[in-house]
């Protein structure tokens, strides 16, 4: 149990510092008395305090002081501001773990200006949902067991892989954008529902149930898309003639240049840092 007793704090109380907290203590990885959030909204904090018995302060200072591993959680438009303010406080006996999307392990162990042990993670959306799909990468003075205690953290809220840093705006293309693409296709199959005389409660009941039991059917098989695809399409099937349709208008080369696009977008945005 990497995380027993281990002092977890928390800057930022939004929605991914909220769904984490919910998550750690949910899954009772952590104890409330063992974590503690900071925000600049006092009335996020008293939420928070309320509902998970956590304890909260307006002080970032405070957080670092009072724990080993600080999640920052915070926007990456103000987070090199937060780094620079708490850098006094931390040491080599911390962990620092950003969540900050497209700011990179050289740019926060830059920030710090003095030698951190660094872990870098991607969470997605379905944090809320604890069925998030995370990549953690590790920093230049991480230690071996950093990495298994961010995964910890984050299998609290969900499924977490490791990946090389330099991997981090793949996981963006694909993980970070991925819930957007996937909103799509529902959005699309209740269209087609409707289209063809479904109610759309019915529709949407039936797309969600659909989306989710094929993941659910690819997860707990562990057999490649491809093989469960083959499965499920006879020959001369209603499956095989759409399918066919999909394929003439380039779905799957249309995903994966959804995918390509994504990344492209993450890298710029990383570079503008
Ligand atoms: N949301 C996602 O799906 C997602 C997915 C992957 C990664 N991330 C990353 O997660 C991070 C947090 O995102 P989020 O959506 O949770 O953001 P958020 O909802 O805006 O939460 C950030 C919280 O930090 C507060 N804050 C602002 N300045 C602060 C300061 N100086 N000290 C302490 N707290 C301060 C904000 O208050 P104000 O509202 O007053 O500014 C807000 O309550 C981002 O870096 C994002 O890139 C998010």
């Amino acid at each position: 149990m990497p995380l027993k007793d281990k002092k977890i704090g928390v800057i930022g109380s939004g929605n991914m510092g909220e769904a984490l907290i919910g998550g750690l203590v949910n899954s009772k990885s952590s104890v409330p008395d063992d974590i503690i959030c900071s925000d600049v909204r006092k009335n996020k904090l008293k939420k928070i305090r309320e509902t998970y018995g956590i304890r909260t302060t307006t002080s970032n200072a405070d957080v670092i002081k009072r724990s080993e591993v600080i999640v920052y959680a915070v926007k990456p438009q103000i987070i090199k501001s937060i780094f620079e303010e708490t850098a006094p406080y931390l040491d080599m006996s911390k962990l620092v773990i950003s969540i900050a999307a497209g700011v990179s392990i050289p740019f926060i162990e830059e920030a710090f200006k003095k030698e951190v042990r660094v872990i870098r993670v991607m969470p997605n959306i379905a944090a809320f949902v604890r069925e998030a799909a995370t990549a953690i990468a590790s920093g230049t003075h991480a230690e071996k067991n950093d990495i298994r205690i961010a995964q910890s953290i984050f299998n609290s809220v969900g499924k977490t892989v490791v990946v090389e840093e330099d991997l981090m705006d793949a996981v963006t293309g694909l993980s970070g954008s991925g819930p957007a693409f996937v909103f799509s296709f529902i959005e699309a199959l209740v269209e087609g529902g409707v289209y063809m005389g479904l109610s759309h409660d019915t529709a949407i009941s039936l797309a969600i149930q659909t989306v989710y039991g094929a993941a659910k059917m690819a997860l707990t098989t562990q057999q490649h898309p491809a093989v469960l695809r083959d499965k499920v399409t006879s020959p001369g099937g209603t499956s095989s003639h759409g399918l066919a349709e999909l394929e003439k208008h380039g779905f799957k080369f249309t995903v994966i240049r959804a995918v390509e696009q994504a990344t492209m977008r993450s890298k710029e945005l990383g570079k503008r840092k």
